[in-house]
Order: C-alpha cells, then sequence, then structure tokens
C-alpha cells in the first residue's frame, strides 16, 4: 500500500501520470472517491501518458468513454467508466462492458465501489480522500515503482 497526500490537482494529475507509466494491456483501475474527491483529475493524469487528454470529458452523463491512446508508439483504447448514476448493473450488461475491461486496454471505473462484484479481481485500487479544499489523501492498494 502507498499513500501520498496531494496539494492541488496539479499534483494529483502528476502522481497519476507517475501511476499510468506502469499500467499494461488490459489493465483496469478502479477508482473510488466521494463527488470532488478527484477521480477525474486522476483520469485526467492518465490519460495524458496516453495522449488522449483533450478527448477527455467527464462521463457522468455516459457509462462509457472510448478515447484512442497511443504511448510510446503503441496504441491503447482507453476505456473510461462512470458508475455514478447507475441504479443496476443492468446498462452495463447491455453495453457488453466485459469486453471492454477484459480486452486489450486500458480501463478507468469512476465510482468502482457501486458495483464491487463486477470490478476485475486484478484491478488496481485507488482511493480519493479529500482531507480539505485543496488536499486530496490519494491511496494506491498496489505499489507502483515511482521515478
Ligand atoms: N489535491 C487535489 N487533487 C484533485 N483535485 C483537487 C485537488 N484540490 C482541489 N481539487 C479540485 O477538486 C475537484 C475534483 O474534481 P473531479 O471532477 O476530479 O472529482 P471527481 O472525484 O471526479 O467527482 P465526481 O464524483 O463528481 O465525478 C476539481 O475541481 C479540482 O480542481
Ligand atoms: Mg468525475
Amino acid at each position: 500500500m502507498k499513500q501520498v497526500l496531494t496539494k492541488s490537482s496539479e499534483e494529483t494529475r502528476e502522481l497519476a501520470r507517475q501511476f499510468a507509466c506502469s499500467l499494461k494491456r488490459g489493465d483496469c483501475v478502479a477508482l473510488v472517491g466521494s463527488l470532488g474527491a478527484g477521480k477525474t483529475e486522476f483520469t485526467r493524469g492518465i490519460a495524458d501518458v496516453f495522449n488522449c487528454a483533450e478527448q477527455l470529458t467527464s462521463p457522468t452523463f455516459t457509462i462509457l468513454n472510448i478515447y484512442d491512446g497511443e504511448r510510446s508508439g503503441e496504441r491503447f483504447s482507453i476505456h473510461h467508466f462512470d458508475w455514478y448514476r447507475l441504479d443496476s448493473p443492468e446498462e452495463l450488461y447491455n453495453i457488453g462492458f466485459e469486453e471492454y475491461l477484459y480486452g486489450d486496454g486500458v480501463s478507468i471505473i469512476e465510482w468502482a465501489d457501486k458495483f464491487p462484484d463486477l470490478v476485475p479481481k486484478t484491478a488496481k485500487r485507488v482511493e480519493l480522500i479529500r482531507s480539505s479544499e485543496t488536499e486530496r489523501l490519494i491511496t494506491f492498494e498496489q505499489t507502483f515503482p515511482l521515478r
């Protein structure tokens, strides 16, 4: 386990960039944390590394956004889920979410703890807690190499 206290959204994005360097094909990042905790900021840092941040939107009204990513000349499909508005997993089954989560792209799930049973067992869980207006305590379940 690793914990970092970030003091700005830029620090959160930078931490996410460092984390994203270690992501591999098929990885899933399960983001957990309340409204405004910084899940989308963290996702933005990941998207920076995959050079698709300009495609990113806060997918509050869509369950899934797909971005064309690229890292070190390799193309990656980035699947950005937001489960906040889902009342039941039915919609996820309707869009065939498993194909995305278990494919060769990289998936990120905001509000992953809404349907814990649907999160891949191998997902990297990242929890964000708002400790003040500008500070977030970010906990990684697994360690990752820091530059
Ligand atoms: N240290 C910090 N890290 C991340 N965001 C921060 C930090 N300090 C302040 N903020 C602000 O907090 C907000 C985080 O918003 P963000 O959309 O990333 O949250 P979220 O967890 O995705 O919320 P939602 O559940 O609504 O999707 C932004 O306005 C950002 O500028
Ligand atoms: Mg968000």
